[in-house]
């Protein structure tokens, strides 16, 4: 069996180790495993080369992806049905191993269903906004860089305090990825693009934290709307200085956390054994605590909010 493993969209920590593992497994049975340097920009143009798990070793915990990616949405081009079964027939390419996010998974899983290529995909993003798994790769990571930065916020803020202090988190357009981070990390509100906060209830609820706490620690999501504004106003109503930071992508090429390396891995191995049972379509997915394989496409819809109970839990609503 030869594998090729094709990184979509934006890389998440724990990728490295999913890759270390799939292609060790495959070594260990005698399979081949490459991998596209560029996403499908590089598959299509068969940009392909062998995984060296000797120069991965040291790799194997850090964030971003020895397979560098692509966002370009090539496979969408009038001959990418061709190029692609080119590049397949050429390497002798028996099956695809996916790594990507909800596009990928929405996209791209579909038209290679079309065209007849079995592939796989692990779900991967540190958003973790895709339906139908509970989990995706990378975002336990992305949480516990944030963490040691609200520590570190709050160290300088009870030092100096009669501030407010903003943290921005990436996360996309949805707010998972800030309220896991506000819930870990006891912040005193999580601003959401799902659920938008009326300005002058914020700013009052602001100025009674610090006076109760002597500072507030907000968690925000970069998707919020009129972050600008909200800055600019806030301290003109609460009469209180912001002091704003954006974790940004530091965020996304965090180390690999534990949970990550290890969901990476059971990831890749369920693929694996799926590929030699003969998959030909479908996800690798986290449900109540399991990782198995999900034939075939996910149910269509839109993303699901951020829990509603939790967000009213951690903003006292
Ligand atoms: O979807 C993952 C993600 O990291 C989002 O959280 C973020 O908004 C986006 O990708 C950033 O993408 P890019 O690297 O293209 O700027």
């Amino acid at each position: 069996m030869k594998t090729a493993i094709v990184v979509s969209g934006g890389d998440a920590p724990g990728i490295n180790a999913a890759i270390d593992c799939y292609a060790r497994l495959a070594a260990r049975k005698g399979d081949q495993v490459v991998g596209a340097l560029g996403g499908f920009v590089g598959l299509l143009n068969g940009r392909l080369a062998a995984i060296d798990l000797r120069s991965l070793q040291t790799l194997v915990g850090r964030g971003g992806s020895i397979l560098p990616s692509s966002r370009s949405p090539v496979l969408q081009e009038s001959d990418a049905r061709v190029r692609l079964q080119a590049v397949v027939a050429r390497h002798r390419i028996d099956n695809l191993l996916l790594f990507g996010g909800d596009g990928t998974i929405r996209f791209a899983g579909p038209l290679l269903e079309a065209w007849g290529i079995p592939h796989l995909v692990l779900p991967t993003t540190i958003d973790n906004d895709v339906p139908g798994t509970d989990y995706t790769l990378g975002h336990d990571s992305a949480c516990n860089f944030a963490i040691q930065a609200v520590e570190g916020i709050r160290a300088t803020a009870t030092a100096l305090p009669g501030r407010i202090f903003m943290l921005e988190t990436l996360g996309a357009p949805t707010g998972h990825l800030a309220l896991a981070i506000a819930y870990a990390s006891g912040a005193h509100l999580a601003l959401l693009p799902e659920y938008p906060l009326e300005l002058d209830w914020l700013a009052s609820r602001l100025k009674r934290i610090v006076a109760q706490e002597g500072y507030a620690l907000v968690l925000l999501s970069e998707a919020y709307p009129q972050i600008d504004r909200l800055v600019a106003e806030i301290p003109e109503r609460a009469g209180i200085r912001i002091r704003y930071s954006a974790l940004g992508h530091a965020q996304r090429g965090a180390d690999a956390s534990q949970r990550d390396r290890v969901v990476a891995r059971d990831m890749s191995r369920v693929a694996y054994c799926a590929f030699k049972a003969g998959a030909q379509g479908g996800l690798v997915v986290s449900r109540a605590g399991a990782v198995l394989l999900h034939p075939g496409r996910l149910p269509g819809g839109d993303k699901p909010p951020p829990d509603r109970d939790l967000y009213e839990f951690v903003n006292q609503l």
